[in-house]
């Protein structure tokens, strides 16, 4: 049996090089400071429309013996300087548990109308108590009962049972109790060290840069580098 193979004409080649020439998303020379260009990936994905959720993102713990788990949470600041990521929890959740044990996580980010990953690494510290209250009184109402209920993590008797608390509290709310936050419900502040952006590009070859920096430094002094994808 002889099998044949079909020449590819030299302008195709040429025509799917040049697509690899043209498709660089990340600024070359890297900027110093990776920080800004999360912050404009992050709010093209909020600009786009295309998410109801642009701020989600994976968010890996893991026990001191390196056990990891992961899930999604919201990313509710992004801070310039110093660099920090901000997501709220329950702190007594499984997250909040592995976080009070090994305080290290990673977060990733998929932006797929841009064909766009982030990826951030660093140590983690919770935010402080007039944080978390300011940003409690911000939540909607129904996230505020939610709150106070929710025995995130743990099991539970029956949901019928979460859900009367609910209607409590609701209530007693609606009666003119103030709805506090909860000590167990507050912020966590992922501190990068570590900052991965990357982008699809054509022929697998994808734009892919990494930051890093000194854990121990205040400054936000980042080493840069291109990486192969
Ligand atoms: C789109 C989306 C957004 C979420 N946002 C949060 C959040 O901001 N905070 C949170 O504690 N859980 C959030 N969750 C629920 C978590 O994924 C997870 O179920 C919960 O936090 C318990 O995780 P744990 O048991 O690992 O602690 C979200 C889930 C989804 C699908």
């Amino acid at each position: 049996m002889t099998t044949t193979t079909r020449a590819v004409k030299p302008n195709r080649i040429i025509s799917s090089l040049s697509s690899l020439v043209a498709c660089n998303d990340l600024p070359d020379p890297l900027p110093s400071d990776p920080m800004p260009l999360l912050a404009a990936w992050y709010e093209d994905a909020k600009h786009s429309g295309r998410y109801d959720d642009f701020n989600a993102m994976t968010l890996a713990t893991a026990t001191p013996d390196g056990a990891p788990s992961a899930r999604i949470v919201l990313c509710k600041a992004l801070e310039l300087d110093p660099p920090a990521l901000v997501f709220y929890t329950i702190y007594e959740s499984r997250k909040g548990g592995e976080l009070e044990a090994n305080p290290r996580a990673a977060a990733v980010f998929h932006w797929p109308h841009a064909m766009r990953q982030a990826r951030v690494e660093g140590r983690v510290v919770r935010t402080t108590d007039d944080e978390s209250d300011a940003y409690f009184r911000t939540r909607p109402l129904l996230a505020r009962i939610g709150a106070n209920v929710s025995p995130q993590s743990r099991a539970i008797e029956s949901r019928e049972g979460v859900i009367g608390e609910a209607l409590r509290i609701g209530a007693q709310a609606a009666l003119g109790a103030e709805l506090r936050r909860p000590s167990h419900w507050g912020g966590y502040r992922i501190i990068p060290e570590r900052i991965e952006l990357w982008s699809a590009a054509s022929g697998r070859l994808h734009d892919r840069a990494l930051w890093r920096r000194d854990p121990d430094s205040d400054a936000p002094c980042w080493s840069a580098c291109r990486l192969g994808a």
